[in-house]
């Protein structure tokens, strides 16, 4: 009996078309506010990660000054999570940001978002400063998180060599 090679799977980030529909079901994991998601959306620029012609994830970058960048929206398919696909994201979009040019890339999570702040430390980010209450002022629905009120935005940064 003939055994069939395993395919390796192929993944490949790209950025969002104009004509295509931005992957709603994976930003809202990221962040519960469509009315935030579509601004961001509008102003900044979306990438997805596709795995076999699937999307399976996806970032949102957004100019904050002409020096700093930030990834305003990060997700991967809940089924996919924990494969280390998140971990390639974040540094793609590092890659993107030096590539282009940005002196800082910046990321904004909750203080109740114990995993995400662990990613992006081990990404390379550095915590320079908390919003004190944004989630609570910002967001209409409480949002649990780790057994916690996600209330403060811890803001993480990367100081980038160019
Ligand atoms: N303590 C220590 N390290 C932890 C950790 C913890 N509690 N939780 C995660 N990590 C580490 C993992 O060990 C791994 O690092 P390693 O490769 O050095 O071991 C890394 O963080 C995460 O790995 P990865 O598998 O690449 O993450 P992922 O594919 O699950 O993607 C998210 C991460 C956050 C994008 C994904 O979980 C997701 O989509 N979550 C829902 C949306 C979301 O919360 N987005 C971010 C909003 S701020």
């Amino acid at each position: 009996m003939q055994i069939e090679p395993v395919q390796p799977k192929h993944m490949e980030i790209r950025r969002l078309e104009n004509t295509e529909t931005p992957p709603y079901e994976l930003l809202l994991l990221a962040d519960p506010s469509l009315v935030l998601v579509d601004k961001y959306l509008k102003e900044g620029e979306c990438f997805l990660c596709e795995m076999d012609g699937e999307i399976i994830g996806v970032f949102v970058l957004l100019m904050l000054n002409p020096e700093t960048v930030e990834i305003k929206n990060i997700a991967v398919r809940e089924a996919m999570q924990g494969k280390g696909i998140g971990k390639q994201l974040v540094k793609e979009a590092i890659r993107i940001a030096e590539e282009i040019g940005y002196r800082k890339i910046e990321i904004g999570t909750g203080n109740s978002s114990l995993n995400q702040l662990a990613l992006y430390q081990k990404c390379g980010f550095r915590i320079v400063e908390i919003i004190h209450d944004f989630f609570t002022f910002h967001y209409k629905e409480e949002i649990l998180e780790n057994g916690m009120v996600c209330r403060d935005m811890i803001r993480l940064r990367i100081e980038l060599a160019s």
